[in-house]
């Protein structure tokens, strides 16, 4: 499994097209939805704060170790992790699980952006009024289109990623990023215009630390993480491609802003609009999960639109709201699925489109399985029982990789990076392209903050989800 790629290593062509590449990575649902209903549930403003916190001192540390690892190798995560380990059997593991835990994430979460797509053309198809009927989304997503929908969504990604690293990727990032954030900019202008609007702005903005517990602050920081794309071994593989000339530290810094500028514009946006329809909310009845706030409560807030605006432009506005979400969760996508093709090609020698062929196949297969956990096959329904309650197929991959392996693999990268791959050696990597860095505040900061703090609220998370989920 040492074979060298068959071509060159690309990079990406330009500083700006890294950031707007990884970017595109950690702008997905996470930003769009789920911080929003996250930030309406949990004290508004106080939990931006906080989030916030999380984002810059936390979570950029372990970005910058993530992104060093790769420029540092210019291979995959498997190969990256060997490369730096000297050939280690023990850190193997983590290269493995680098490579695994972003293809089965990658499974659940194009299941829910076929969904997304499915309400996109419903909405465009001027059906904006049955999506808020009862029982429709449960009746849709056990309907066959969702197979049709799943090619076409494997068609759209596997052909960014088949032009490859330059063409491919940093190509549709330059194009649906911007695309995004005016999408994004247009929505916000417009909600900010309702009556009421007000109200959802300085309920988010407006600091409620008493809602600040335990539970809210482990969400802000599974937020976060998860909304940075960390522990998915999409930034050693972004990393790889990066070029030398450039700064780790203030490309990471920009990448983080930019993810965090997203989610809280789509707190100004969905915040707004709730206070608007329901002045009088009571927060707490809000549905906890991003499905719901998608599938189920902002169709009704578009139609009820159709007041001011009429029909159609009710249906302008959920059209442009879905079509966020689908741009957000393919760019992520590309990225996720960036990380598998890489291994091929690296570690197996693949060819690129070989390797894309291949891993497309399986995820297609497997996308199914978790497609079809909401009652079309029992068996996958009710796949395992854990905590003494029925998981589905789909509910058993999200548990697995995204709650519980996540943050054991950034507890294993911060490792990896202070203990194994040693200190000096990581400075030297981030002094590439920014000889300022070198004994700066911040490089003191990364490097108490890798080699103690973070490594432990990361294992504590993990253990944590493992008694909570599984026993
Ligand atoms: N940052 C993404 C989000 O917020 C997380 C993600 C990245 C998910 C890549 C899947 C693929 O949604």
């Amino acid at each position: 499994m040492s074979a060298s790629p068959s071509t060159s290593r690309e990079t990406f062509g330009s500083r700006l097209g890294f950031i707007l590449a990884a970017a595109g990575s950690a702008v997905g649902i996470g930003n769009l939805v789920a911080f929003p209903v996250a930030a309406t549930k949990s004290g508004g403003g106080a939990f931006l704060f906080v989030y916030a916190l999380f984002v810059f001192f936390i979570c950029l540390p372990v970005m910058m170790a993530e992104l060093a690892v790769g420029r540092k190798t210019a291979k995959d995560p498997v190969g990256a992790y060997r490369e730096l380990s000297g050939g280690s059997t023990l850190w193997r593991i983590p290269g493995w699980l680098a490579l695994i835990t972003p293809f089965m994430i990658a499974v659940f979460y194009m299941v829910v952006t076929v969904w997304v797509l499915g309400y996109l053309i419903a909405t465009l198809s001027g059906n904006l009024d049955q999506l808020t009927t009862d029982g429709y989304f449960m009746q849709f997503i056990n309907t066959k289109t969702v197979f049709g929908l799943l090619a076409v969504l494997m068609l759209v990604i596997n052909g960014i990623l088949l032009l490859g690293v330059k063409d491919g990727i940093e190509r549709a990032a330059k194009t649906l990023m911007p695309a995004l954030f005016a999408m994004l900019v247009a929505l916000v202008i417009f909600v900010l215009t309702l009556e009421n609007a007000f109200e959802g702005v300085k309920y988010y903005l407006v600091p409620d630390f008493a809602k600040i517990d335990a539970h809210v602050i482990s969400k802000a920081m599974a937020q976060a993480f998860f909304s940075l794309s960390l522990g998915m071994g999409i930034l050693i593989t972004y990393g790889s491609y990066m070029k030398k000339r450039d700064s780790i530290a203030s490309s990471s810094r920009l990448v983080a802003l930019c993810d965090t500028g997203v989610a809280f514009c789509a707190g100004l946006l969905i915040l707004p609009a709730i206070f608007h329809f329901n002045p009088e909310i009571d927060t707490s009845e809000l549905s906890d999960s991003s499905a719901g706030m998608i599938f189920f409560f902002l169709p009704k807030i578009f139609l009820a639109l159709q007041a001011n605006i009429g029909y159609v432009g009710a249906s302008i506005v959920a059209a442009l709201f879905f079509a966020l979400v689908l741009v957000a969760a393919i760019t992520s996508l590309v990225s996720i699925i960036e990380v598998p093709v890489a291994t091929l090609r690296d570690e197996a020698g693949m060819p690129r489109k070989k390797a894309i062929l291949t891993i497309a196949i399986v995820q297609f297969a497997l996308a199914i399985l978790c497609a079809m956990s909401f009652g079309m096959a029992d068996w996958l329904t009710k796949f395992v029982s854990l905590a003494g309650a029925d998981k589905s197929f789909f509910d058993l991959v999200e548990i697995v990789f995204y709650d519980t392996i996540l943050p054991l693999n950034g507890f294993l990268i911060c490792i990896f990076v202070m203990y194994r791959w040693k200190k000096a050696k990581f400075h030297a990597e981030l002094q590439e392209g920014d000889p300022a860095f070198a004994g700066s505040a911040w490089s003191k900061y990364v490097d108490f903050m890798l080699s103690s703090i973070i490594p432990a609220i990361l294992l504590f998370v993990f253990i944590n989800t493992v008694a909570l989920k599984f026993f």
